[in-house]
């Protein structure tokens, strides 16, 4: 039995639904939406030990877990004690795990945050977006800035490890000039351990295509960002991801390592990695059962390198061999020389913030010059 020792569990519920977001989530009106919600999923933990074992895995103790969404702390009291008799009576957290809980301002209160710690959660993950009201109004959030700094003020009294979750590329911050280096100083004050700062995604129909910035000043942004973080102490360590030494997100490491990560809730995606399969598994959006995906030895391999290129280390040159190694360490030089590769050590690769802002592309010329 191979053993999974880390768990995405998804909570698909918002107060108010960002006109943005793309992620599984529905506007929570009622408590009856979370009671059938945890019926579902009730039923989603014991197929997910069958399917698991279908596949000769099996949930061990647990190394890391996170809890995203939607808006989980919106699951409050309640929700703690629902993993603790559901999941945590029969598995274990490992010592040194890490559990994660995504936390929106305002939705939260400190006799909460002690329930879930007191079920093994040790770090939060916090939608600030924008630490300037402005922002925050054209980005439709519902959280005010009072609430914000509510948090944060608490976060650091408690001396909690949280990461702040940071949007960039926002509409009208080319014209408003958003000063984000300020918005970034600010938040340093509050003893944050983690950012993760992503570049705002929008579909066809977003409410504000009109004003947002070009692709120019976007990638500016994101550059000026990555090395502001790095002076002041945040080390990049995935594309969007920086933190303090030793404050990685264990978590996410497992993905872009291309671990083993099960996952239950609605809409919810896991992937169990075996020798030369791998397999992923979705949940319904409504109800129980899912669906999966074998995915085949090139598209495996495929999906390997593009994760563990967008971590800074995880790909080494003797990933590749023959042709394809002689072929990957000719684009090596061609990226080193347009500035692409930050660190370069016992062949293990780490871009600069330059060639995050192109991973695709470089994705586009290994596709071009190695046979995969
Ligand atoms: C799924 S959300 C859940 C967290 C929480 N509900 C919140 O909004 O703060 C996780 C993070 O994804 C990011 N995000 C959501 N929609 C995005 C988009 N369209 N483009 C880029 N980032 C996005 C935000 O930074 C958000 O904090
Ligand atoms: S609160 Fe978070 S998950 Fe919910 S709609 Fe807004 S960005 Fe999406």
């Amino acid at each position: 039995m191979q053993q999974v020792s880390s768990l995405y569990i998804h909570f698909p519920f918002c107060r108010h639904l960002c006109n943005y977001c793309d992620f599984f989530k529905n506007k929570l009106t009622e408590g009856q939406q979370v009671v059938d919600f945890e019926k579902r999923l009730k039923v989603q933990l014991d197929e997910n030990k069958i399917l698991l074992k279908d596949q000769e895995c099996e949930l061990s103790s647990l190394e890391t877990i996170y809890i995203g969404g939607g808006t989980p702390s919106l699951w409050s009291e309640r929700g703690a004690e629902f993993l603790e008799k559901n999941l945590l009576a029969n598995l274990k957290l490992k010592d040194g795990h890490e559990f994660t809980i995504e936390v929106d301002p305002g939705t939260w209160t400190p006799s909460e945050v002690k329930k879930w710690l007191k079920i093994g959660v040790n770090r939060f993950s916090i939608g600030i977006q924008s630490f300037d009201s402005k922002f925050l109004k054209i980005l439709d959030r519902e959280h005010t800035m009072e609430e914000a700094t509510d948090l944060l003020s608490y976060l650091k009294s408690e001396d909690f490890n949280y990461s702040v979750d940071l949007m960039l590329g926002l509409p009208d911050s080319e014209v408003i000039k958003r000063n984000i280096k300020s918005e970034i100083d600010e938040l340093i004050k509050y003893n944050p351990s983690h950012f993760s700062v992503y570049i705002l995604k929008t579909r066809k129909n977003y409410a504000h295509s009109s004003i947002l910035p070009s692709e120019e000043y976007i990638a500016k942004e994101y550059i000026d960002v990555c090395n502001y973080l790095a002076s002041k102490g945040f080390e990049q360590y995935e594309v969007s991801n920086f933190s303090k030494p030793g404050y990685e997100s264990k978590h996410n490491k497992k993905y872009w390592q291309y671990n083993s990560v099960a996952a239950v809730g609605d809409n919810a995606s896991g992937l169990l990695v075996k020798q030369d399969s791998a397999i992923r598994y979705q949940w319904k959006s409504v109800g129980a059962g899912c669906s999966k995906e074998v995915l085949t030895e090139s598209s495996l391999l495929i999906e390997m390198i593009y994760m563990k290129l967008r971590a800074g280390g995880m790909l080494n040159i003797d990933f590749f061999q023959g042709d394809n190694k002689h072929a990957f360490e000719g684009l090596l030089d061609r990226w080193k020389s347009l500035g692409y590769i930050k660190k370069l050590v016992d062949g293990d690769i780490c871009l600069a913030a330059e060639g995050y802002l192109v991973l695709d592309s470089l994705m586009d010329d290994i596709f071009r010059d190695l046979s995969l």
